[in-house]
């Protein structure tokens, strides 16, 4: 069982971190494969509460090596600071392994993020402001700069001069911005270049030959499948592959490698940002699950858009990741409602369908279905085996699985590490 994939499968903040960290023990590596700074995980491990961005969370796992894959995009500041913050808390970070084909956010990727948004004005994503879009936008349009640049210094100057002539052009006659000097620029990236060298390897190269070596691999996602750039709802979606494919194009790993991939699926659903979620709650209930369920961004603050389980796109996340199973988690957030509504099926302008639209205006237009589940008021935080779960939180769970396409193999019952029913192994 050498290569997994661990993603979110619905909008990202399922709870990844304590998964990935679950099965940390048993991995020699994990690997993040998209995204960068705009992710968030919280990983409990014992009294000590760590919150990563752009880390993967392997980090926390002695033995394990953490890879950055060539998909990601690196804010070096943010990277390092992260690295600096957890070793003054006791973690060895020295195994960190960093894609020199790993794109970097440069300070100007965060301010055009910023004022585009500002531009977009009510039709604005909601991004994190950390420059994700323009930094992918620039390895896409192939005005990227890259990890390995950091190394030479002329070519790094023609690089950053190359992708500032336009929007210089930009910032100063459409936004009224000061232009930004490409040498400030370069100073400023070679700033970081000694601190980073150390990490830079050829990461493609060391996965392949961990796998053809038995090792266990784990690609970690960041986000969600729903906020995937091509799967997800577009254009309210991060700018990068968060779907099982994403974790062969950022790391050089091919498909017929990856032997699993794991869904993240919380008991409920939440969305950060702008854009349709169907089940959303606007009255009592989002906001008990809101408070209950600590639904604050991990990485921004913002509160999460809180709403009931949607089976609809539980089922379409198993589709397009070709998922094999699901880890549930916060079930015990759900504890002491009286009843659960799921969402089954939607009804789109008189029509129902069980399948998620590819038409946005449909998506936008679907009021959900639901079917009503008998809750459970015992604490469950307890459990340690399925048969521990009250009845209902067990017919619960089976009726997701049911609704999914997939089993589910694991279930998070409260937010500490031990706190997992773990229901057939992952590995
Ligand atoms: P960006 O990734 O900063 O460009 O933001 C694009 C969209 O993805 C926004 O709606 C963000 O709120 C959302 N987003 C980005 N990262 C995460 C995450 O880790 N969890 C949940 N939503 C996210």
């Amino acid at each position: 069982m050498p290569a997994l994939v661990l993603l979110g499968a619905q909008w990202g903040d399922e709870g990844k971190g304590k998964a990935t960290d679950l099965l940390g023990g048993s991995v020699d590596y994990v690997v993040r494969y998209q995204g960068g700074n705009n992710a968030g995980h919280t990983v409990v491990v014992g009294d000590q509460k760590y919150a990563l961005h752009l880390l993967p969370s392997g980090i926390l796992s002695p033995g394990c090596v953490p890879v950055i894959g060539n998909g990601v995009v690196v804010d070096p500041s943010v990277l390092l600071s992260e690295l600096s913050g957890l070793n003054e808390r006791g973690v060895d970070t020295s195994k960190l392994l960093l894609s020199g084909n790993a794109h970097l956010i440069t300070p100007y990727h965060a301010t055009l993020d910023k004022v585009t948004e500002r531009f977009l004005g009510k039709r604005k994503i909601g991004t994190t402001g950390r420059g994700i879009g323009p930094s992918y936008a620039d390895k896409i349009n192939r005005v990227g700069i890259r990890v390995q640049d950091l190394f030479d210094e002329s070519i790094l100057l023609q690089k950053v001069e190359a992708a500032l002539d336009f929007k210089n052009q930009v910032l100063a006659k459409l936004y009224n911005r000061r232009a930004i000097s490409p040498q400030q620029v370069v100073d400023e990236l070679l700033g970081y270049a000694d601190q980073i060298k150390g990490y830079v390897a050829d990461t493609t190269l060391i996965l392949n030959q961990a796998i053809d070596d038995d090792k266990v691999v784990l690609f970690e996602g960041g986000q969600g499948t729903l906020l995937d750039v091509d799967h997800g709802t577009y254009p309210f979606v991060t700018s990068s592959n968060p779907t099982a494919g994403g974790a062969c194009t950022g790391s050089g790993v091919g498909p017929t490698k990856i032997s699993r991939v794991i869904g993240i699926l919380k008991a409920y659903t939440t969305r950060v940002g702008a854009g349709p979620f169907p089940t959303e709650l606007f009255d009592e209930d989002g906001e008990a699950l809101r408070s209950i369920g600590g639904e604050f961004g991990v990485t921004t603050g913002r509160n999460r858009r809180c709403g009931w389980f949607d089976a609809v796109i539980a089922r379409y996340a198993t589709r397009v990741n070709g998922l094999t199973d699901f880890f549930l988690t916060k079930l015990d957030v759900l504890t002491g409602w009286e009843r659960i509504p799921v969402c089954v099926a939607y009804e789109i302008d008189g029509e129902r369908t069980t399948e998620l639209p590819y038409n946005q205006s449909d998506f936008h237009h679907a009021k959900p279905v639901y079917e009503y589940l008998p809750g459970w008021s015992e604490d469950i935080t307890k459990a340690k085996t399925f048969a521990d779960l009250p009845k209902n939180a067990q017919a619960y769970v089976k009726t997701l699985e049911e609704m999914s396409g997939a089993p589910i193999s694991a279930i998070g019952v409260g937010p500490g590490r031990d706190e997992t029913i773990e229901v057939n192994s992952f590995l």
